[in-house]
């Protein structure tokens, strides 16, 4: 049996380190691609979903951070910093801990979910509420990090979207190619940057870092499908948003860094990026817990949704191989899962109460 090394292990003929680079690692990625079986009967295609909450700390960012800190500490950082709508700080703060440094974390006030504020809390972050969004907290983060001694591990750092790039090595390998389509929610647009860059680097030979040339592993890249939620999709409105607003609050951002290279994705790949509303990113969680068996947070699904509103409008593909990234964990934000049930069943959050004998119990059920 393989023991999971971690991305940097697994990937490392593909990735910007040496033998003598201190590897950070907490043994993310290798996370399950799940056959959504209601999922692909609702829309006539082969979908997966990849499971992104499954990584250490509960979100696809783990991926980027170990390779963020793992280079941090490769330059002798003793503190990092980062922007975040929550997953990013508690990535940041734990791989920080692993490696021994500080790490400090910028919030938007009011708009992190409990669970992510959690474990920066947890982690012994130093944590910081901006009276701002998202955008202005990296604005911050950015200035800091060019004035003082603190590195900065958002997006914007091009070691992320290294680590970021796994992803779409590890759906290659398991799929045998690139499936037909990729789709995946879009924020500060480091996610798409990433599997984009990985699945070109998989379908054409590569010369590595050390000037090794490694065979090509996929004959093709996917169609890239990118879903922005409606009041924070300025790829979408083709101009920043100032005052995003979004249950989904993990994608509550006006003015993606990698704004460019997201339209680049988007672009060669023959794709495209939409929105979807607050609604149909609920029904969407609703429908992938309640039908799949599979909870992630709200911003996690805009992906599921998109498809589910490309296929209402009658212009998804049929009998393609699909996959969705769900890039964070349901249990980060579990409050929105309660409201997608109780607009199913009012009731469903109070279950029965019954008497402690056996017939009681089944003659509730
Ligand atoms: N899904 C979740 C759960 C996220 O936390 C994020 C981004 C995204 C999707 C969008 O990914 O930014 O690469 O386009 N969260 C960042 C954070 C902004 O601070 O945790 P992206």
């Amino acid at each position: 049996a393989h023991l999971w090394q971690g991305v940097i292990n697994e990937y490392r003929d593909r990735l910007p380190v040496t033998d003598s680079t201190p590897v950070v690692t907490m043994g993310e990625g290798g996370t399950p691609l799940i056959q959504a079986r209601a999922l692909s009967e609702l829309t006539g295609n082969q979908v997966w979903v990849k499971f992104e909450g499954m990584n250490p700390t509960g979100s696809f960012k783990d991926r980027g951070m170990t390779m963020a800190i793992t280079r941090a500490k490769e330059e002798g950082a003793k503190a990092v910093v980062c922007a975040s709508t929550g997953n990013t700080s508690a990535s940041a703060a734990a791989y920080a801990k692993q490696a021994g440094m500080r790490c400090a974390v910028l919030v938007p006030e009011g708009k992190i979910s409990m669970g992510k504020m959690a474990q920066a809390v947890a982690h012994g972050a130093d944590i910081i509420q901006i009276d701002g969004n998202f955008d202005n907290c990296l604005d911050v983060a950015r200035k800091l990090s060019d004035s003082y001694p603190v590195f900065l591990v958002n997006s914007v750092n091009p070691y992320r979207i290294e680590g970021q790039k796994t992803a779409a090595f590890e759906v290659v390998d398991a799929l045998g190619d690139a499936p037909d389509y990729h789709i995946l929610p879009v924020g500060n647009a480091g996610n798409i940057t990433g599997y984009w860059k990985g699945y070109t680097e998989y379908s054409r030979p590569y010369v590595n870092a050390v000037g090794e040339e490694l065979p090509a592993v996929a004959t093709k890249t996917p169609v890239m499908w990118g879903f922005q939620a409606a009041g924070a999709a300025p790829l979408v409105a083709g101009h920043p948003i100032d005052q995003p607003e979004t249950i989904a609050t993990a994608i509550r951002i006006g003015n993606p860094a990698s704004w460019d290279s997201a339209i680049g994705a988007r672009d060669e790949s023959g794709g495209l990026i939409e929105s979807v509303t607050d609604e149909q990113i609920i029904e969407a969680q609703r429908f992938l817990s309640s039908r799949d068996g599979v909870f992630v947070e709200p911003g996690s699904a805009a992906g599921v949704a998109g498809l589910i509103k490309k296929y209402r409008e009658g212009a998804a593909p049929t009998g393609a191989k699909i996959v969705i990234t769900v890039t964070g964990h349901g249990l980060k934000d579990p409050q929105w899962a309660v409201k997608g049930a109780e607009l199913e069943d009012p009731t469903a959050a109070e279950p029965k109460r019954v008497d402690f004998d056996v017939v009681s119990v089944a003659a509730a059920l």
